[in-house]
């Protein structure tokens, strides 16, 4: 099984220790690790050498916005030569917190899919209380070029039809086991097995039965286990077909 999302960061973990244990708890499976700005780029890039098992996509997030210089972007873009850096990620729009500065975060966005683009890279979007113009923009942009990942989808089961006829891939994580994900379920339910992706976006958003504790990757298969139940097939089923697309979408250098 892979978690194509989540963020092995120390400031996230505490320790070292604490860190390396919630890598080796995912045994040999795979985990896709995720930067938000240019400080954790850093350490991504560090923590994907160290371990076999961890790739990582590399990316500002629309929360950091102000890190996204011409300069920095100059930095990310030599780093996607890197053979275990898979995508761009997470990029995106959250208005959530503010919309003040929504034209900026356009404009890096715009950026960022360009950069997967041209090294026809899958890039892993955050959209949140964003969905007109990050439709938008992937409607425009959206070329088949490139994988777009839409990680951890929070929005209505007519968008995800929406935005299958651009091809887009779908994140699932732990609001799929939330009493209040029912929108989310409905999407799980319809939209077909081989567009879905299983992540944690660890440690945020931890599945029940852990709800409100810190999310670790290997939780990942408490996903693989709710969409089973919804899809009303084996959990084995969702494991071979969700790791399948995710190796072909992140064109992961792995045997299967
Ligand atoms: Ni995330």
């Amino acid at each position: 099984m892979i978690d194509t999302h989540c963020h092995l960061l120390l400031e996230e973990y505490s320790t070292e220790e604490r860190l390396n244990e919630v890598i080796l708890n995912m045994k040999n499976n795979i985990m896709i690790t995720s930067s938000t700005n240019i400080k954790n780029m850093v350490e991504t890039l560090n923590i994907v050498q160290r371990y076999s098992q961890v790739y990582g996509v590399i990316g500002i997030h629309p929360e950091d916005v102000d890190d996204g210089t011409e300069k920095n972007l100059k930095i990310l873009e030599s780093h996607l030569h890197d053979p275990k850096i898979v995508g761009v990620g997470e990029i995106g729009l959250d208005y959530h917190y503010t919309k003040e500065n929504r034209v900026k975060q356009i404009k890096l966005f715009k950026k960022q899919l360009q950069l997967a683009k041209k090294y026809h890279l899958p890039c892993v979007i955050h959209s949140r209380d964003a969905l007109e113009d990050t439709y938008n923009i992937l409607k425009e942009e959206a070329d088949g070029s490139f994988p777009i990942i839409l990680h951890c989808y929070g929005y209505s089961l007519d968008m995800a039809k929406k935005f299958m006829e651009l091809d887009v891939y779908f994140g699932i994580g732990g609001v799929v086991t939330f009493k209040n994900g029912k929108k989310l379920v409905s999407v799980v339910k319809e939209i077909p097995l081989n567009h879905l992706l299983l992540e944690t976006d660890s440690p945020y958003l931890s599945p029940e039965p852990y709800r409100g504790q810190k999310n670790e990757p290997c939780n990942v298969i408490k996903i693989a286990e709710k969409i089973a139940e919804i899809k009303e097939i084996d959990v084995e089923t969702v494991l071979k077909t969700t790791t399948e697309t995710a190796i072909r979408q992140f064109d992961l250098n792995i045997e299967f």
